[in-house]
């Protein structure tokens, strides 16, 4: 159990533990990727989190989302690979699965028993699980050795509790940790200074962020973004990468508004915007 104690993630811990590109490093070093996103009526979320992945340092990426949506994704996101009707196909089967250093799912997919069967598949594998949007659910989970990080906003940590939002709001640290120690999951309680609550009792909140980010897409780049940290951090520095994504994010959001209005900023342009003020950590 924790003492209770909140620590803001300051600057300069990002500054300390951003991992270095690695003269010799190649893409194997930085891993594969694989982000389950998208459907039909949601193509744009697939997008948004495969471009905040790629922005991220990771080293390949695949997209598992509908076949449709394939068409759209390939000319905005060339670099990616793809699967199709990957949610399907992963929830038929794990074979493979250990291949990936780290996985991400939820983004523009609905919350039924295709992805069900999917994140089932993806918490037997040993690979760091991101769960998001589609993929929240009141549900338990297994133990295993990777983490598990889910990124509920407000609504969604009352969805998956069935907590009354004004009593999250009163504590939001409290609650994100009372749910990471019950589930032995992370959780990232997104808002303006977003909480995160690891399952080991340590608390942090992010003091970056501006009303830019109160927009729809953000938290889907914010997924694809914490993707990518994760697979260009060390396996053991998985706190670090979870860490940096909310606040490397948020920064984006800050340098929007240096020079522009709140009200304008699209989401994909946070992605833009990283390669700067990551630049300004390093
Ligand atoms: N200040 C700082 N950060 C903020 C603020 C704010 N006022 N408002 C939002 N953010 C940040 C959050 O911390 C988070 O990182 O922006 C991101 C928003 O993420 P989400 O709430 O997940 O939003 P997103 O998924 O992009 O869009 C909303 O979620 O509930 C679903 O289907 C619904 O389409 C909707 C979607
Ligand atoms: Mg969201």
């Amino acid at each position: 159990m924790s003492n209770g104690e909140v620590s803001w993630w300051s600057e300069e811990d990002v500054r300390s533990t951003l991992p270095k590109r690695e003269a010799t490093g190649h893409k194997g070093t930085y891993g594969t990727g694989l982000l389950l996103a998208g459907s039909r009526d949601m193509p744009g979320a697939a997008l948004l989190a495969g471009i905040g992945a790629l922005r991220s340092g990771i080293g390949k990426l695949v997209i598992g989302t509908d076949k449709e949506v394939i068409g759209h994704a390939v000319s905005i996101i060339p670099e990616a690979t793809y699967l199709s009707d990957g949610l399907k196909k992963i929830g038929d089967s794990s074979a493979g699965l250990d291949s990936y250093k780290a996985a991400a799912a939820g983004p523009g997919i609905e919350p039924d028993s295709t992805t069900e069967a999917a994140i089932k598949q993806l918490l037997s594998s040993d690979v760091p699980l991101i769960l998001d949007a589609g993929a929240l659910s009141e549900r338990s989970y297994p133990e295993r050795q990777a983490p598990v990080i889910l990124t509920p906003h407000l609504g969604e940590f009352s969805r998956i509790t069935g907590m009354e939002i004004k009593v999250v709001k009163e504590d939001r640290a409290g609650h994100a940790l009372s749910l990471a120690e019950k589930l032995g999951v992370t959780i990232v309680l997104k808002g303006n200074e977003s909480v995160i609550a690891f399952p080991d009792g340590e608390v942090y909140q992010n003091p970056t962020g501006s009303s830019a980010l109160a927009k729809g897409g953000t938290g889907d780049t914010l997924t694809g973004m914490m993707l990518g940290m994760l697979c260009c951090h060390k396996e053991e520095n998985w706190k670090h990468a979870v860490l940096n994504a909310v606040h490397l994010h948020g920064a984006c959001g800050e340098k929007w508004t240096e020079t522009r209005s709140a009200h304008t900023l699209l989401a994909h342009e946070l992605s833009d915007l990283l390669p700067e003020v990551w630049k300004g950590y390093e």
